[in-house]
Formats: C-alpha cells, structure tokens, sequence
C-alpha cells in the first residue's frame, strides 16, 4: 500500500523544508521519489527545473518556483480511481465539479500533502500546486509559472511544445492561452464541459469558451 494512504488528518507535520539549503532540497528530492512512480519523478524534476528558469526571466523566487514544481504532482503516487475517497478521507474539501473530474484532484489532494508530508507552509507555493491543473481567475505569475512548466519542461514532447517554450519566454500571458485554447479544444473534442477553474481563467486571457 502507498503510505500516502496511511496518512490521516491529525498527523503530525514535518518542519518545512528550506529549498535555499542544499541539504533540505536534498531530503525533500528523496522523499517524493518515496512516493511517485519513477516517470512522474522525472516530470517533476523537470517541472522544477523548468519552473526555476521561468521564474528567473519573469523576477519571481527561484526558491519558490523550485519547490511548487518539484511538489505540483507529489500526489500523483496514489492512483486517480483513489484520488476523491482519499480527499475524503483525509477532510481535504473538493467541489462538485472538482469531484466530477477525478484527473485534476491530484493538484487539491497535492497542496494538501505538500503540507502535512512535506511541511510547505508557504501558502503562495502551496496555491501555486493546487492551481496547476485548472487555473482560476487571478492567478499570480508563481501560479502561472508553474501551470505552465508541467506543459513545457523538457521531458514534453508533443506538437507545438517548442512554440510553447518560445512563447513563455516572450509573454507569460500569451503561453498561457496557447494552453487554454488546446484544453479548450480537447474538452470540445470529447464533448466534455470546461472545468469551472479552467473557464474562469480562459474569460481572464479572453479565450472565447464557444
Ligand atoms: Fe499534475
Ligand atoms: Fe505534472
């Protein structure tokens, strides 16, 4: 069994980690791989590499924008069918619409390992996590940072993922409708409605949601 699952509410919670001491990030590095399978481990670590870069070109923290990537898939070593009842479980509040798309519950169940297995306190990196499968309105450049490197670190490889890397380095904003507008139109290809979050952040950019 993953000891993810062995988690309950009232655990207690580590110190928080300090991704500015080598040794911390050390430690932090070792205990995701712990609990991720070995390809998201890799995705992640690209992720925090890719995050750190754009979070140098765009003056946010290199800290922060390490530890939100390293950590934005730390729930995903507890399969998607277990991801609401271990929500459930654990008091972690999901919505209706949340519930109803068991693949981005990771990012809410996430935020809240971050906290209680990792010991991230710091509530921007933490908002940056539990954003970076739906978006929402009003994001802050850490949460588009790193909505935006799950898509664009280097492990990806899908069309037009080099025009996506070009474009994050010209305009945050301008990425990030790239993403939106292919979200969008994988949804329509499945027939499958927008998740709150996602609509919200698309009428943000002035994506047409039609
Ligand atoms: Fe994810
Ligand atoms: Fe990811």
């Amino acid at each position: 069994m993953n000891p993810l699952l062995n988690l309950h509410s009232n655990a207690a919670v580590p110190d928080p980690p300090d991704p500015a001491d080598a040794a911390s990030r050390r430690a932090l590095v070792r205990e995701l791989r712990s609990h991720v399978p070995p390809r998201r481990f890799a995705h992640s670590l690209g992720v925090a590499l890719e995050s750190v870069e754009l979070a140098r070109l765009w003056g946010v923290d290199q800290d922060r924008a390490w530890l939100a990537g390293l950590l934005h898939d730390c729930a995903k070593g507890i399969v998607t069918e277990r991801q609401v009842e271990t929500c459930d479980a654990l008091g972690v509040a999901l919505d209706a619409e949340t519930r109803a798309a068991p693949p981005v519950v990771h990012a809410f169940l996430g935020a809240y390992l971050a906290r209680v297995v990792y010991g991230v306190r710091d509530e921007a990196v933490l908002r940056a996590i539990s954003l970076h499968t739906v978006g929402g309105p009003g994001m802050t450049t850490l949460d588009k940072i790193v909505y935006l490197s799950d898509s664009t670190e280097s492990g990806r490889d899908f069309p037009g993922v080099g025009a996506l890397r070009d474009e994050s380095r010209r305009s945050l904003d301008g990425a990030l409708r790239l993403c939106v507008e292919a979200q969008l139109r994988r949804l329509a290809m499945k027939g499958a409605a927008a998740h709150p979050g996602t609509a919200r952040l698309a009428r943000d950019l002035g994506v047409s949601l039609a």
